[in-house]
């Protein structure tokens, strides 16, 4: 069987209103069909095969996603060879300079910059949410203290459940989709601070509604109440961290959330996702690594031939991405951003200078160079939250913490696609063809 795709036309300017819808041709087996091609706003275009297998029989393949367009999303829009990332069409690099954490969820999960009128509501609806549920916060005291923060995050959002009842159904309405958004973004952030302090054996500190919700959650991880700085290097990087598209934890939420599970259930499997060490526990790893590199007297050339090894089982942390293939917009403004806060807060990390030379070296050789391997998001991430005081293994709960209104704009954006379907891909099977059945007695 043979298979030849021909996109009848795959470049220049978007066609005037009466051209006729853009097709691709695919030949399979001596068969031809049309299929037709979606394209978005900013030109992308897919290949809608949707009816392949109806018309052909056969499926696509494509191990890892690495070329399949799961959904349309006018969330965010991502580039990867030419390094550009924006929400709802705006920079990231203006976001993240000029916005709060508030106003970048907002964004997100509606589509537009608040007024300042629906930003102090939206923030205030938020605040009055912050206390967990009576009963709630006896669940830290059982969790082992060598508990991971982010199965203690996990769980304690789907225990969360059992107290939001009425937020649990299939088929939630408009205003119950508010609903779930509001007690997420006030009460998984309470979840991860309160989780913090009961693993360290510290008393559980109420919320403070009179600081912005960045300060209130350090706040209450910490207790003193944070310099700015700290404030602003933790504001920052929650909002570069909020969306990436259909990343694995975006898809794993949209996947369970498919299902009609609920969103408890749906964005706790997106922090199990999230905490892989390919995608968010990339950070925590970054940090262990360097650290490692450091004790062995920065020897990072050993390293980087340890990366190129592929018997080594190594790999550059905090290196590669699927998607960008020229650099990480991410990761230049956390590089910028990590010499700005370690100056503002007096603090030298040897680690950032080790960070810098490492890269400095793998940006050089043809093994990274060839396969376009560039510092992502993590790199450098970690030098800013070890600098504010975060323990390493929180650092992925920063990374969801950040990424909480994607998944939320994600799934209030799945509900709302008419007609949507659950996640079911297909599979090639490659195993034993049918055999008979030998009893137990038989077989020897
Ligand atoms: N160190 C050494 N080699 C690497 C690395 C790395 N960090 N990343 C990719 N490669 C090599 C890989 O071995 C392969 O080589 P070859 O073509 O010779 O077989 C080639 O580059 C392509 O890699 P891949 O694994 O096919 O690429 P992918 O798109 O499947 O994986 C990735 C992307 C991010 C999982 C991978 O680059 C990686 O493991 N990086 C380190 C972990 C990391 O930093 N993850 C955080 C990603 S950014 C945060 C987020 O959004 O999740």
């Amino acid at each position: 069987m043979s298979a030849k795709l021909k996109p009848n036309q795959t470049q220049g300017p978007k066609p005037p209103e009466s051209d006729p819808p853009e097709t691709a041709k695919l030949t399979v087996g001596g068969r031809s069909v049309e299929l037709p091609i979606t394209t978005g706003s900013e030109q992308e275009k897919g290949i809608d095969v949707t009816r392949l297998r109806d018309l052909t029989g056969v499926v696509t393949l494509d191990p890892g996603f690495a070329n399949t367009a799961s959904c349309t999303s006018s969330i965010t829009f991502l580039d990867g060879e030419r390094g550009i990332l924006r929400y709802r069409g705006f920079p990231i690099e203006e976001v993240a300079e000029y916005a709060t954490h508030s106003e970048v969820a907002y964004l997100l999960i509606y589509g537009n910059l608040p007024t300042r009128r629906e930003l102090e509501q939206f923030t205030a609806r938020i605040a009055e949410r912050y206390n967990l549920p009576d009963g709630m916060e006896r669940i830290f005291d059982n969790f082992p203290r060598t508990t991971h923060p982010m199965a203690v995050l996990a769980s304690s959002l789907t225990a969360l459940s059992g107290y939001y009842r009425d937020l649990t159904h299939s088929s939630p309405t408009r205003e119950e989709i508010d609903a779930v958004i509001l007690t997420f973004l006030a009460q998984v952030p309470t979840i991860a601070a309160y989780g913090y302090r009961r693993r360290h054996g510290l008393p559980i500190l109420p919320p403070k509604r009179d600081l912005s919700p960045v300060a209130n959650y350090l706040y209450m991880m910490f207790g003193a109440q944070q310099d700015d700085a700290v404030v602003q290097a933790l504001r920052q990087i929650l909002i570069l961290h909020a969306d990436h598209e259909q990343n694995c934890s975006t898809s794993t939420v949209r996947l369970v959330g498919s299902s009609r599970a609920n969103a408890f259930v749906a964005v706790a499997s997106g922090l199990g996702a999230l905490w892989g060490p390919l995608h968010g526990g990339a950070n925590q790893a970054v940090i262990e690594m360097l650290e490692a590199i450091h004790q062995d007297g920065d020897n990072f050339a050993k390293y980087i031939g340890m990366a190129k090894d592929k018997t080594s089982g190594f790999r550059l942390m905090g290196f590669g991405h699927r998607v960008y293939k020229n650099f990480d917009p991410r990761s230049r403004i956390i590089k910028k951003a990590c010499d700005q806060v370690l100056g503002k807060l007096g603090i030298h990390d040897p680690l950032l200078d080790l960070a810098k030379r490492l890269e400095e070296v793998a940006l050089k050789d043809d093994y990274f160079v060839s396969r376009k391997l560039y510092p992502n998001v993590d790199f450098y991430s970690g030098i800013i939250l070890r600098a504010i005081g975060i323990p390493t293994d929180e650092f992925t709960v920063i990374f969801a913490l950040g990424r909480l209104p994607g998944w939320l704009a994600h799934w209030r954006e799945m509900l709302e696609s008419p007609g949507f379907k659950i996640g079911r891909p297909r599979q090639i099977y490659t195993g034993p063809t049918q055999r008979k059945y030998v009893p137990l007695a038989q077989r020897g």
